[in-house]
């Protein structure tokens, strides 16, 4: 076998196995002072939409720039954004029961935009990408799902 012959079986059989199958694609634009006016009406109101919207630990990260008057409006709308995202990048029956809440934005680790949630498989992997101009943002989610997956 020539050499030229052996690098591209190599090369083929590391893309075939870090290369997921792209299973979904969803994009989602937000005007973001609507979000502002959303969390500026009563604070029960307040307290109902977020505890819908966010995970735990979206909320509390919430909370604390509440506290220290950093532009929580701007994260709400970021995480709106996403899971309107994700929920587009996803199929039908899973579609049927999503809960923007069970999902969480947040990477404590990093500021690159990511989603979890306790319900997504190990050959599952989802790809996260937000950008803002002005009062617009606009998030990117790709679903993707390993090849040796049986799904
Ligand atoms: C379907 C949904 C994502 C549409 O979002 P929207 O902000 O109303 O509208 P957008 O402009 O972002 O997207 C509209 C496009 O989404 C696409 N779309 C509609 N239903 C879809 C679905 N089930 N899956 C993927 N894409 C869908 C269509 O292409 C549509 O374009 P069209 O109106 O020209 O046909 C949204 O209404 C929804 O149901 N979200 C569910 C998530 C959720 O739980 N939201 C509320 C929690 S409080």
């Amino acid at each position: 076998m020539s050499l030229s012959r052996s690098v591209s079986f190599t090369q083929t059989a590391i893309l075939n196995a870090s290369i997921a199958t792209i299973c979904g694609l969803g994009i989602d634009l937000v005007y973001v002072p609507r979000i502002t006016a959303l969390l500026s009406r009563k604070p029960v109101y307040l307290a109902k939409f977020t505890r819908r919207i966010l995970h735990d630990a979206e909320y509390n990260r919430a909370a604390s720039m509440i506290e220290s008057r950093e532009r929580h409006d701007l994260f709400i709308a970021r995480c709106w954004s996403i899971k309107e995202a994700l929920f587009k990048s996803l199929d039908k029956s899973r579609q049927s029961c999503f809960q923007m809440r069970e999902w969480n934005t947040i990477d404590p680790g990093s500021s690159k935009p990511t989603v979890s949630c306790e319900a997504i498989s190990k050959d599952e992997d989802f790809f996260v990408s937000v950008t803002h101009d002005g009062e617009y943002l606009l998030a990117a989610v790709i679903r993707g799902q390993s090849k040796n997956s049986s799904q």
